[in-house]
């Protein structure tokens, strides 16, 4: 027996989708999940403010050690480190890419006793200065001038451009990646400023090519301060202010307060030479952080962005110069909102 329709009504019968709706499904799905992974494309991975390799004094953790180990002691500087070749040198250390323990290590000799006073200055700031701004000691020998420290193998700011311009390296090379690379920089400045050991300026760069090579490129694309040889003690409220070295310094990379102020008539006198404060590493960072942009799509819109504060920076009144912190904070808010702008111009165009 055949079953009536109840009330005249059928169940609706099954239609098929037509190809058009379901490839608009498809696009907007597509869509939908592109939205949602904009921000890991455009976003750099965070940096943990805490430095993850943090040992106690006296201790080193790297690379992908589980344990802090002590310092290495003369003995074991000699008998484990087997130097392989030349990396760097520069007036006070000689640089060798050496192993020990199957890693990779840079051994710092001493070019030159006469040096010894800014080696062991040095040595003295990077065992005082640990932290995630500073190159990691592993060890050292005052009896045979040796210092052991971590091997960066993308070498010093020096060859960041050659570094960069290397194809495998394409993906970091971006406006993005190099405004964090700035703030690095600055915020070494920062810490170097407000030190365990108090204020301490960084003497050791009289010009662009001499600053950049105190400084490492790490392989995750961050910077270490290597260079601690002088890194003498501003202390405002006791009035003692600093001199970098005991000659006549010249050009527009050195703050204006570190020229000779009495003319070319007057011969200069370290003795008769005024001191001056930390703010000389202030007049210096708009060139660093230009070099540090780079000539990549998108690095003018971020120069342009931070002309104001570059400009507060080369104040001729050391005084009215912004601190660190502050010109931090700027490149912070200009990340933000240059990520932001480019997003959502993104997004739009989806
Ligand atoms: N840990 C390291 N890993 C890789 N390269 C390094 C390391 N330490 C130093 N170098 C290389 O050696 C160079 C010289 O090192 P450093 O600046 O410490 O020597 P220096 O004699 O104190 O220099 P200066 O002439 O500025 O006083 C660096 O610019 C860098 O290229
Ligand atoms: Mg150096």
């Amino acid at each position: 027996m055949e079953m009536k329709p109840q009330d005249g009504r059928r169940s609706p019968p099954h239609r098929e989708v037509p190809p058009v709706v379901g490839l608009l499904l498809a696009m907007a799905v597509m869509n939908g999940l592109l939205y949602l992974c904009l921000d890991r494309f455009f976003i750099a991975p965070r940096r943990s403010a805490l430095d993850p390799q943090h040992c106690p004094y006296g201790h080193f953790r790297m690379g992908q050690m589980n344990n802090c180990s002590a310092w290495l002691s003369c003995e074991e500087l000699r008998t484990e480190v087997r130097q392989l070749k030349r990396v760097g040198e520069g007036a006070v250390k000689r640089v060798f890419l050496s192993e020990w323990k199957e890693r990779k290590v840079a051994l710092s000799r001493l070019t030159s006793l006469e040096m010894k006073d800014d080696f062991l200055h040095g040595l003295q700031m990077l065992k005082s200065l640990q932290s995630k701004h500073v190159v990691t000691l592993l060890g050292f020998c005052e009896d045979d001038n040796t210092i052991l420290t971590e091997y960066h193998p993308l070498g010093s700011l020096s060859s960041l451009e050659a570094t960069l311009n290397l194809s495998k390296y394409q993906a970091v090379n971006t406006w993005q990646q190099r405004l964090q690379l700035a703030m690095d920089y600055v915020g070494i400045i920062h810490y170097l400023h407000h030190s365990p050991l108090g204020t301490r300026v960084m003497c050791d760069s009289n010009d662009l090519p001499k600053t950049l090579s105190q400084y490492l490129l790490t392989s995750n694309f961050s910077i270490v301060v290597n260079d601690l040889d002088a890194l003498p003690l501003v202390n405002h409220s006791a009035g003692a202010l600093v001199k970098c070295g005991h000659r006549e310094l010249h050009g527009d990379f050195v703050a204006p307060e570190q020229l000779w102020p009495y003319g070319e008539d007057v011969p200069f006198r370290d003795d008769l030479m005024p001191s001056y404060d930390e703010k000389i590493d202030i007049w210096k960072i708009p060139d660093v952080s230009s070099f540090l942009l780079g000539h990549v799509e998108g690095s003018d819109m971020v120069r342009f962005h931070l002309f104001d504060i570059h400009k507060a920076c080369k104040s001729q009144t050391p005084a009215e110069r912004p601190t660190a912190q502050a010109i931090l904070d700027t490149y912070q808010k200009v990340l933000n909102s240059l990520r932001d702008t480019v997003t959502s111009q993104t997004r739009e165009m989806l």
